[in-house]
C-alpha cells in the first residue's frame, strides 16, 4: 500500500481505536483489539470477534480472507464497480489491490460507524450535481461507457453497499440513501420500492422514513446516522453469521435464533418475524444475508429497520433465506413452525401474519396476482 508502508490498518469507532488489521503472508486478515478497547469497548462482531486479547485470523471463505464486519465496510456490486473503474483510470490493476487497501480507500466514508486509517483517498472532494444527471451517468456506466463524472459518482456512491446504483447524499442535516434503476429492473422500480415501503410501515414494520425523489428515485433516511450526524455501528446478518449473501445460505430459524442471542430482546425477534411475514406475503425473495442488519447503540444491539423491500422473484424462484427449510413456496404453516421454534405463541404469530396479510392484500395486490390468491388460505 503506497501510503502505508507498514501495512497496518487502524480501525476506529467514534475516534477511538478499536484495533488493528494486518495481512498474513497468505493474504488473510489478522485482527487484534487494542488494550484500551478491550477494557471499555464492545465486540464489533460478537459471534466472530469476541472482546478478548489475542490475534484473530480470518478464514479464506466466505469473504476472501476478510472478516465479515470489515467486509461490510467494503462496497459490493455498484460501489465496487465504481472503485474499480476509478483504479483503472489511475492505471492501477483492481485485481492487485489488497483488502487492506480497499478498506483504506473506504477510509472514513463507509456505511456504519467503523473508519479505517491511514486513508487512501481515491477522489478529492467534488461537487455533486443533480439526481437526474447522476442517474443518467449511473446508467451510462452500466452500459460500459465511462461517464464524464466518474469522480462524482465515486464520491456519492463509491462506499455504498448493494447491487443497484445509488448515492449517499446529505439534505441539510439529514443523510439519505437514494437508489437508481439497475439495467435489469423494471422502469418504475423506484416507485415500486416506495409503495412497498409505505405498505411495510402500515403493516407495522420498523421502516425508516422513505421518499420518492423527483417522482422516480427511491430514497431512504439512513439509520446508520443520527440527526446530529453521529455514526451508528451496523453489522449485517452476513457478517454476524459468516453467511455468503450470494448463496441461499440462511434459514429464518437461524436468523430468529441469532437475533435473540444477540439482542436478548424478544421484541426484536417479533420485529424479524413480522419482516419475514412481509417478505413471504409480498413476494420479496431477495431476502439475502446482507438485506438484514443489526445496530449497536447505547450499549445494546437491536435489529435494524427494514430496507430493500420490493417484489423480487429470487434466485431460481426461491427465497434467499428459507422459511423453516422451505425456499420455494413457504406457506402459513411454515411461518407458524418458525414461530413455534423461536417460542412465539401461535396466537401472537397468527395476529402478526393477519396484520401483514391484510395490508399486503390492500396495498400490494397488483404486484402479486396470482401469488396472493394462492396464499389466501392463510
Ligand atoms: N435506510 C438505510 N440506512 C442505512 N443503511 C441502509 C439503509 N438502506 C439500505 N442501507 C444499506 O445499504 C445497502 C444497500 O441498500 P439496498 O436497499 O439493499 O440496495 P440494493 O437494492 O442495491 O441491494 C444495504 O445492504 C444496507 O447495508
Ligand atoms: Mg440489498
Amino acid at each position: 500500500m503506497r501510503n502505508n508502508p507498514q501495512g497496518v490498518l487502524n480501525v476506529l469507532y467514534h475516534e477511538r481505536q478499536v484495533g488493528r488489521i494486518v495481512l498474513t503472508p497468505e493474504n488473510l486478515c489478522a485482527f487484534e483489539y487494542s488494550e484500551d478497547w478491550i477494557s471499555g469497548g464492545f465486540a464489533i462482531s460478537p459471534f466472530k470477534l469476541p472482546l478478548q486479547k489475542g490475534v484473530f485470523i480470518a478464514k479464506r471463505s466466505p469473504f476472501e480472507g476478510n472478516f465479515g464486519v470489515f467486509n461490510d465496510s467494503l462496497p459490493d456490486g455498484w460501489g465496487r464497480l465504481l472503485i474499480d473503474r476509478m483504479l483503472l483510470k489511475k492505471h492501477i490493476d483492481p485485481a492487485a489491490v489488497s483488502i487492506l487497501t480497499r478498506l483504506a480507500i473506504v477510509g472514513n466514508g463507509g456505511m456504519g460507524a467503523l473508519e479505517y486509517r491511514p486513508e487512501y483517498p481515491l477522489v478529492s472532494d467534488t461537487m455533486i450535481s443533480d439526481l437526474a444527471t447522476l442517474a443518467k451517468e449511473a446508467e451510462a456506466i452500466q452500459s460500459e461507457r465511462i461517464p464524464d463524472n466518474l469522480e462524482e459518482l465515486v464520491q456519492a456512491g463509491g462506499s455504498s453497499g448493494g447491487a443497484r446504483p445509488k448515492v449517499l447524499i446529505k439534505f441539510g442535516a439529514e443523510d439519505w440513501l437514494i437508489k437508481f434503476r439497475a439495467g435489469i429492473d423494471p422502469k418504475n422500480i423506484g416507485e415500486n420500492e416506495f409503495l412497498y415501503s409505505q405498505a411495510a410501515r402500515l403493516a407495522g414494520l420498523d421502516m425508516p422514513e422513505t421518499k420518492l425523489f423527483e417522482g422516480k428515485y427511491f430514497g431512504t433516511l439512513r439509520f446508520d446516522r443520527k440527526p446530529n450526524g453521529a455514526k451508528v455501528m451496523m453489522l449485517s446478518a452476513s457478517a454476524l453469521l459468516d453467511a455468503d449473501h450470494r448463496l441461499p445460505a440462511l434459514d429464518y430459524n437461524d436468523l430468529l435464533a441469532s437475533t435473540l442471542a444477540l439482542t436478548r430482546d424478544f421484541g426484536e425477534v417479533e420485529k424479524l418475524f413480522r419482516l419475514m411475514c412481509f417478505n413471504v406475503l409480498s413476494h420479496n425473495r431477495d431476502d439475502h444475508a446482507k438485506n438484514f442488519s443489526f445496530l449497536y447503540d447505547e450499549g445494546k444491539w437491536s435489529l435494524a429497520p427494514a430496507y430493500d423491500l420490493v417484489y423480487a422473484a429470487g434466485l431460481g424462484g426461491e427465497h434467499a433465506t428459507a422459511v423453516d427449510g422451505e425456499g420455494r413456496n413457504p406457506t402459513g404453516e411454515h411461518l407458524l413452525r418458525a414461530a413455534a421454534k423461536i417460542g412465539l405463541s401461535p396466537r401472537r404469530a397468527n395476529k402478526i401474519i393477519g396484520e401483514v396479510r391484510e395490508v399486503v392484500q390492500a396495498k400490494l395486490s397488483r404486484f402479486l396476482k396470482p401469488e396472493i390468491s394462492e396464499r389466501n388460505s392463510f
